[in-house]
C-alpha cells in the first residue's frame, strides 16, 4: 500500500517503477480513500497502541493498494520498504522505499504485510475476488 503521504507526495509513479524493476507482478491495484472506520478496521491489531488514534487520522486519505506477486513476495517487499521508522531507514537502509519517501515512524509512505497470513487478510480486505496463490504458497 502506498499510504496517504506517499500518494499526496506524488511518489506513486516512482514506487511503481521500483516495484516493476524488482520483477513483481502487480496483480491488481486500486486507488481508494480510507475513512476512519476503514482505517481502524485495517489496523485493528494496533488498536491498543498509544499511536493508534494518530495512525487512523493519518491513514484517513487516499491510498493506492496493490496485490504484488512474485516468489517470496512478502519478505521481498518487506526488505525493499525498509524499517518502520523512516528516519532509521535513511541511515540503515538508504536505498529502501521508506528512506526515499518516508518522514518518521508514522508517516512512512508505504505498508507491507508482515506475514503470508496478514497478506491474505489484507488482500481480502480490499479485493474480495483475488485468490492469493503465489503470494501465500511461495513464502
Ligand atoms: P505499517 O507498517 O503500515 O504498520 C503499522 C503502522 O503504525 C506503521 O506502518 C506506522 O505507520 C505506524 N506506527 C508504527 N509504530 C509507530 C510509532 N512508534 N509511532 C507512530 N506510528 C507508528
Amino acid at each position: 500500500m502506498i499510504k496517504p503521504d506517499g500518494v499526496s507526495g506524488n511518489y506513486s509513479d516512482d514506487i511503481k517503477r521500483i516495484i516493476v524493476e524488482a520483477s513483481f507482478n502487480i496483480v491488481t491495484e486500486m486507488l481508494t480513500q480510507l475513512d476512519k472506520d476503514t482505517a481502524s478496521a485495517f489496523y485493528h491489531e494496533h488498536s491498543s497502541r498509544s499511536f493508534f488514534h494518530d495512525l487512523v487520522t493519518y491513514m484517513t486519505g487516499p491510498v493506492l493498494v496493490m496485490v504484488l506477486e512474485k516468489p517470496n513476495a512478502v519478505s521481498h517487499w518487506r526488505g525493499m520498504i525498509g524499517p518502520t521508522d523512516a528516519q532509521k531507514a535513511k541511515i540503515s537502509h538508504p536505498h529502501s522505499i521508506r528512506a526515499l519517501c518516508g518522514k518518521d515512524s508514522q508517516r512512512n509512505c508505504v505498508h507491507g504485510s508482515d506475514s503470508t497470513s496478514s497478506a491474505e487478510r489484507e488482500i481480502n480486505f480490499f479485493f474480495k475476488d483475488v485468490v492469493p496463490g503465489d503470494i501465500a504458497s511461495q513464502h
